[in-house]
């Protein structure tokens, strides 16, 4: 592998970190991961997992020299049980290969990113990631049946439990659920799989308001109950954001937030009943300006393209800090506006989007060009205000490299006291991605 190759471990996928590591090591097996992991242990030598490398918060890519352990290999479906859903892969399987080979056996993989095509679903499950289907599936520690992981020292953890119900003990598997790599090499995944809707719909609604938008959320829950499947919410500026960078716009004109609001569920009769005795009841009770509904696949995947692009937009621009947190639902908008009024004329734009109906906003702070100094005026601004609003400074991302000094706003001294324990107990020689998660520089 020449220097070329290695770059595209080296870099993060907005280029924001740069490792310099000669060396990406890519095993096809756990007894290889187990045997590198067990040498750099013995030699002290640091180690960097990676899946995919779309870490935003430049959790995948190594600070130094880290040695970089790759799952591009490790992609083989090992076994699926149709019935009980459960799926069983190798780490290194990419999120879409995995839906699409589900979608053939009427199942679908509960969880859906912008990303599906490159990420992995080691990384996925390192990371806890949540996206589009959490609102309807939950998050990973809920999914992810049972894991296999090698430990800093080689030894191979077998916690690759296929039963949907087993108190036998610590359910070990969630140290590694969300970790990022600082625990254990994840190799293995058993996943439960739900039956894949039948029928899909997509509104796309246009409002006033953000008063608006919560009451046409509160009313899509009660409305719609368990065939709701996703409620994304974008500002106004997001969509200028999405049609200066991206070229697309809405079909449904401008309007001071759009949300996007899906359903999927097994009759099709029954699912477009109640979507259209939801519109018809936001649209009396004058809570939407415009909107259209989708139900044919190209063009619910058409809406979908447009919010879920939103992050391929940040490439194209001078510089963008970007923010994941989630906060209470009454002051989820709240934030956007704070920081609207402290960044002034600083700046290009402020904008925000995300998971309205896991409570996660997606805030933008775009400029011409990268200034330290902007970077030192909007943190920990941002961070001191979302912990005052009582959120969390990491809703989906985690911390990587980019959040960790910020860890003492999210968890209380004990707390993290007791992280750093247990990560002495499974990586002593703190071989296991170093530099991220914890506050070290
Ligand atoms: P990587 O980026 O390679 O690694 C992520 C972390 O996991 C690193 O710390 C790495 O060291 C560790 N890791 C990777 N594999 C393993 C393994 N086998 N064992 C142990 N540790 C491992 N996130 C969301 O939650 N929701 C979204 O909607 C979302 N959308 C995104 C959209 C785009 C366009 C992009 C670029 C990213 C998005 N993300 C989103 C970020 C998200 O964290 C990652 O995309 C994904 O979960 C990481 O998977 P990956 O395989 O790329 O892992
Ligand atoms: C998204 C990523 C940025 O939701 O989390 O598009
Ligand atoms: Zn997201």
């Amino acid at each position: 592998m020449d220097l070329c190759d290695l770059e595209k471990y080296n870099v993060d996928w907005y280029t924001q970190v740069r490792g310099c590591s000669a060396i990406v090591l890519k095993p096809k097996t756990t007894e290889e991961v187990s045997q590198i992991l067990s040498f750099c242990d013995k030699n002290r030598l640091a180690v960097c997992p990676q899946g995919g490398n779309t870490s935003v918060v430049g959790g995948s890519v190594p600070v130094f020299d880290e040695i970089i352990v790759s799952t591009e290999l490790m992609n083989e479906i090992i076994s699926l049980d149709e019935t009980s859903g459960i799926l069983v892969c190798q780490a290194g399987c990419i999120l879409e290969n995995l839906n699409n080979y589900l979608a053939d056996r009427g199942l679908i993989v509960p969880l859906d990113l912008g990303c599906k095509g490159t990420c992995h679903i080691g990384g996925n499950v390192s990371t806890n990631a949540g996206g589009m289907r959490l609102l309807r599936y939950g998050n990973m520690h809920g999914n992810v049946i049972g894991l296999e992981a090698v430990k800093a020292n080689g030894e191979v953890i077998d916690c690759l439990n296929t039963l949907k119900k087993d108190n036998t003990g610590y359910h070990l598997k969630h140290l590694f659920i969300g970790s990022e790599g600082s625990l254990g090499f994840i190799t293995k995944i058993a996943l439960h799989c739900p039956p894949r809707s039948k029928s899909r719909n997509v509104a796309l609604l246009g409002l006033q308001d953000f008063d608006k938008v919560l009451r046409t959320f509160r009313k899509a829950q009660a409305q719609l109950g368990e065939i709701l499947s996703a409620v994304d919410v974008m500002d106004s500026v997001t969509m200028d954001f999405i049609e200066d960078k991206n070229h697309q716009q809405s079909p449904i004109g401008s309007h001071p937030f759009h949300l996007l609001i899906e359903t999927s569920g097994s009759n099709e009769v029954h699912d477009s009943e109640k979507v259209n005795n939801f519109l018809d009841d936001v649209i009396n009770s004058n809570l939407i300006s415009n909107g259209t509904m989708a139900s044919e696949p190209s063009k619910i995947e058409a809406i979908w393209s447009i919010r879920e692009n939103v992050s391929n937009g940040y490439k194209k621009c001078g510089a963008v800090f970007y923010y994941d947190v989630s906060l209470p639902i009454e002051h989820y908008y709240s934030l956007v506006d704070d920081m609207r009024n402290h960044m002034g004329d600083k700046c290009e734009r402020v904008f925000g989007y995300g998971h309205l109906g896991d409570s996660n906003l997606h805030l933008q702070i775009e400029m011409k060009e990268y200034r330290k100094e902007l970077k030192d005026y909007v943190e920990p601004y941002i961070f001191k205000r979302t912990a005052e609003l009582k959120g969390s400074i990491s809703a989906e991302h985690g911390m990587g490299f980019i959040k960790g000094k910020y860890l003492n706003l999210a968890k209380p001294a004990s707390s993290i006291a007791l992280m750093r324990e247990l990560k002495k107990i499974l990586d002593p020689n703190g071989i296991l991605n170093p530099y991220k998660i914890f506050p070290s520089h």
